[in-house]
């Protein structure tokens, strides 16, 4: 499918966004070791968040979808079965680092198989710290890392660490701490820079002793069965919202409502880096449970170009690309820095970014070790690639409502990764005849 888009004159609308993938990925794979059935309401089924649902039915659990809902019927701690065949992740990153916590402390083999574009991306992360903890993991060995399909074998007890790891992530800290539930003592994540708090948010609401401080979280390992909490609401994906607020920051006329949208602080710093950029957003927290939700508002705003330094880079890791769609409507230059992990998403995000946005007429250059600078650019239509990635895809949409003439976004059916409707949303919001999308002819 490929994706048109041209200039828009306005942006208004109130909107929700579908729920959040990070959140469902750990709702599923929680709710799979808890006692009792769990509905996960609404879930994210976007194509990721299928992998991880079909991941826990791989391992024995039963899964129920009515609507917008599913319901686990989870098998307690010691409950999951060896899988019959291998566990297929698909594109889903997460799915395969979190399993890999989970299956850690499953005493059987699991072999966990993945795409092509996941097969590139670096594993030993998570293998380092579980195998430390006492799992066996084989993957595909490069000189510079460790790649899927991997093979693991769990152990339990497992053996309980202190683990710094060398990349601020929320997945290797969501899989040592998963991990952890089936240690033989505490287990503890002392992080480099703040990164997404889902997983720990999620373990104390289901009553596992979790102990914060500063970068440090540690999780005591589980003695009794955990009770489901009946239910797990989940709030709108922040991530996928960011895409409709740029939006609606950098083109004229604009006003945008997001409802019910997930404002856990740890993903909110995006918006704090638009409003430095001078953006009119706000958000209001209507209900503060184990995920604090409630309404983002954005009018059209004249932006100015910040510097992002490192240690703000992963918490806003999955808004980079659009915060670069971003840069381009603001006056003077916008530096991102050190942004190396960038390369090692869906796709080269660095190069995918750079790419599509100089094909659009920005400037994209290089910035000190591993940083890009954008800076204020006019911006012409043009073909620009998806490479299959969702983000960049939508990224480069919202630059298209910035671009005189128009602008064709090729492979634009990536956007199923975490946001199926996309375009159908924009076009509910921008200009008449802004969006539009043709499917391949076969
Ligand atoms: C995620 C963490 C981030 C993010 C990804 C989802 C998560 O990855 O980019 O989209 O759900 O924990 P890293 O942990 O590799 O930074």
């Amino acid at each position: 499918m490929d994706a048109f888009l041209r200039q828009s004159s306005t942006l208004t609308g109130t909107l929700t966004v579908p729920p959040d993938k990070a959140i469902t990925h750990r709702a599923l794979l929680l709710a799979s070791v808890l006692e009792g059935v769990t509905e996960v309401a609404p879930w994210s089924a976007a194509d990721d968040c299928r992998r991880t649902l079909e991941m826990v039915e791989g391992l024995g659990v039963g899964v129920e979808r009515v609507g917008g809902v599913v319901r686990v019927t989870g098998r307690g701690l010691q409950g999951l079965r060896a899988p019959a065949a291998d566990l297929w992740c698909g594109e889903s990153g997460t799915t395969m680092r979190l399993s890999c916590g989970l299956l850690a402390g499953q005493p059987f083999r699991a072999r966990l198989t993945a795409s092509p574009s996941l097969c590139r991306r670096p594993m030993r992360r998570v293998a380092e710290p579980l195998t430390r903890m006492g799992a066996e993991i084989q993957g595909t060995g490069t000189a510079l890392d460790l790649h899927p399909p991997l093979s693991i074998h769990g152990r339990r007890p497992l053996t309980a660490i202190t683990y710094r790891p060398p990349v601020a992530s929320a997945q290797v800290k969501s899989a040592v701490l998963l991990a952890g539930l089936w240690a033989d003592g505490p287990t503890t994540v002392d992080e480099l820079a703040p990164t997404r708090d889902h997983t720990e948010r999620l373990l104390a609401h289901l009553g596992v002793p979790v102990t914060r401080r500063d970068l440090s979280v540690t999780i005591a390992p589980v003695t009794r069965p955990l009770p489901s909490p009946g239910r797990l609401t989940i709030p709108g994906d922040p991530s996928s919202a960011a895409f409709l607020i740029v939006a609606a920051a950098i083109v004229p006329d604009a006003r945008l409502v997001l409802r019910d949208i997930g404002l856990n602080p740890t993903r909110m710093h995006f918006l704090q880096v638009l409003q430095r950029m001078g953006a009119s957003v706000e958000w209001k927290v209507e209900e503060d449970g184990w995920e604090p939700r409630g309404t983002i508002t954005v009018t059209s705003s004249r932006l100015t170009g910040v510097t992002v330094p490192a240690r703000e880079i992963p918490l806003v890791i999955d808004e980079l690309p659009i915060l670069m769609a971003a840069a381009c409507a603001a006056d003077g230059v916008t530096m991102f820095e050190e942004v190396g992990e960038l390369k090692v998403k869906e796709t080269d995000r660095q190069h995918s970014m750079a790419e599509g946005l100089s094909r659009l007429g920005a400037s994209v250059t290089a910035h000190g070790r591993s940083g890009i600078a954008v800076a204020s650019s006019r911006l012409r239509g043009a073909v620009v690639e998806s490479y299959g990635d969702h983000r960049t895809a939508m990224s480069l949409a919202v630059a298209g409502l910035l671009a005189e003439g128009e602008t064709r976004i090729r492979g634009a059916e990536c956007v199923s990764k975490s946001f199926g409707d996309f375009f159908e949303v924009l076009a509910s919001v921008a200009a008449p005849g802004a969006v539009r999308c043709e499917v391949d002819k076969p």
